[in-house]
């Protein structure tokens, strides 16, 4: 059985990891967020315009269930995934968990460019975006860090060497 799930922060390449990721090793790929858009079809922006962060985060569990108990795949997590209900224990029982952990200034150059579409991050200006994800991401590192294994992404990696490094890991 081969079940790997994929945690990280917003911008920490989870998508693009896995998706990679399952060609090389030809599992069936699920990105969370896009299985949710496509179960309820909205946007996760709109969601969160109609029902809030709430009503998202009852969505993404339901989601959630009925992907990582059944058969094989590579599945990269929502940002906030494992930091809510029980997620992340119900996926550390079905699956390998592997934590894409980035350094925090890599994290916020990305975002900067890619926040509109992340309903978290898109009302804030670049300054208060720093100030905002440095608390969040060491609440959700509790959460992140439960994971099974981690990834170190230094400034350094692109996506071959990082997917490199997951796959030496899963070897
Ligand atoms: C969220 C991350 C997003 C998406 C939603 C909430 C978060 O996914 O699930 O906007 O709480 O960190 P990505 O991590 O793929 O951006």
């Amino acid at each position: 059985m081969e079940r790997i799930v994929l945690i990280g922060y917003m911008g920490s390449g989870k998508s693009t990891i896995g998706y990679e990721l399952s060609q090389i090793l030809n599992i069936p790929f699920y990105d969370l967020d896009k299985y949710i858009e496509y179960r309820v079809g909205k946007s996760i922006s709109q969601i969160f315009f109609d029902i809030g962060e709430r009503g998202f985060r009852e969505i993404e569990y339901a989601c959630l269930h009925e992907i990582v108990g059944a058969g094989d795949y590579i599945l990269s997590c929502g940002g906030g995934t494992p930091c809510f209900f029980d997620n992340m224990e119900y996926i550390n029982k079905h699956a390998e968990t592997i934590y894409l952990k980035c350094p925090i200034d890599v994290l916020c150059h990305r975002l900067k460019n890619e926040k509109f579409n992340r309903p978290l991050l898109k009302d804030l200006s670049i300054e208060e975006m720093e100030s905002f994800i440095t608390p969040q991401l060491k609440e959700r590192e509790l959460f992140y860090q439960k994971s099974k294994h981690m990834i170190n992404i230094s400034p350094m990696d692109n996506v071959k060497s990082t997917v490199n490094k997951v796959y030496n890991l899963l070897k």
